[in-house]
């Protein structure tokens, strides 16, 4: 298959590339290399892809409109302005690279034929749902974050592009993905960063918060899997399938680095969930998802590619 990808150089894109790349798909990276976070390790990414034969990058704004490429069997939507905290910060980012990028990627696949696209949405989409597991057919019209509000929109747009143009739109709701590679602004690279350099760490509500972490090679079997399986309009939930404590996250990083965090205890952050906790029953059954990586397992492995990467001892 011929794949467009957007958000290449980034955490997920990266991985999600490399592994269409390794099973012999070819894929049209797209990314805008944006200074959200340190460039170089979207940089390395790329250099990484690059590798492939198969591969061919374009740095464009997605928000811009999508460049004329060679017809694709299908669309990865994965570029976004990602993060919870930041949309607090800077909304009109989120409005732009989210909303409007995605309504772009939805207008070029209308205007060029292309009938399958998956895109990422975002257990943030849950909000303020407090019944647990999530499951895809609950109510979500209680977000707490402009982030979560353009990841809830970007699927009520794929409904109308299903909709009106029959394309094939599956919605991939990611629940904190971590591994390798993984995003500098996320908890378990700032802890692992903080930790090992003897700087505190911000541990909000003291630690009294519960994620459903998913391992990046997990998140990026069901992504294939969905690509794979397209059919109508979807959302699955994708996620660890276990719901982690905080506390207990930082003690396997404190393990693992040999050392002990200096921990500065706050209250809980605004647009911050306290737990999350999926059901990944839809997923399993239509996808043949199944998380394989613990949680011990996939810090371990994001500690050591921590130290190799920044060389440390
Ligand atoms: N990592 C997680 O835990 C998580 C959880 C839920 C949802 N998601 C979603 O998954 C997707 C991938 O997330 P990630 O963690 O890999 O983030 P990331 O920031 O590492 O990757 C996103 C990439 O998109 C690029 N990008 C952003 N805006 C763009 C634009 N307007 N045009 C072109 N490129 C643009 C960025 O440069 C970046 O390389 C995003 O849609 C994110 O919202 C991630």
């Amino acid at each position: 298959m011929k794949i467009l990808l957007t958000g290449a150089a980034g955490f997920i894109g990266f991985h999600t590339t490399k592994k269409l790349l390794e099973r012999g798909d070819e894929v049209i990276g797209i990314d805008n290399l944006n200074n959200y976070y340190d460039k170089k390790l979207k940089l390395d990414r790329l250099t990484l892809l690059k590798k492939y034969k198969r591969f061919e990058f374009v740095k464009k704004n997605i928000s811009e409109g999508i460049p004329s490429i060679d017809q694709v069997d299908g669309i990865i939507n994965l570029a976004a302005q990602a993060g919870v905290r930041y949309s607090i910060e800077n909304p009109l980012e989120y409005e732009k690279s989210n909303n409007l990028g995605t309504l772009q990627v939805f207008e070029y696949a209308r205007h060029n034929k292309i009938k399958n696209i998956v895109f990422a949405s975002s257990s943030s989409v849950y909000g303020n749902v407090t019944e647990y597991p999530f499951h895809e057919e609950m109510k979500i019209d209680t977000p707490i974050s402009l982030y979560a509000a353009t990841k809830k929109s970007n699927e009520e747009y794929a409904y109308v592009y299903n909709h009106l143009y029959g394309i094939n739109m599956t919605g991939l709701r990611f629940f904190t993905v971590y591994g390798p590679f993984g995003r500098p602004d996320m908890a378990l690279f700032i802890f692992t960063k903080n930790i090992s350099e003897n700087k505190p760490i911000n541990v909000f509500n003291h630690g009294n918060m519960k994620r459903d972490f998913t391992y990046v090679d997990d998140i990026v079997s069901g992504v294939v899997s969905a690509l794979d399986n397209i059919n109508g309009y979807n959302i699955y939930n994708l996620a660890g399938g276990r719901s982690v404590e905080l506390n207990y996250f930082i003690k396997e990083i404190e393990n693992n680095l040999g050392k002990n965090a200096i921990r500065n205890n706050l209250e809980i952050q605004p647009g911050d969930v306290l737990k999350s906790d999926a059901d990944i029953t839809k997923a399993k059954n239509e996808l043949n998802y199944s998380p394989k990586t613990s949680i011990e397992e996939g810090i371990k492995n994001f500690v050591n590619w921590y130290k190799d990467y920044y060389s440390l001892k």
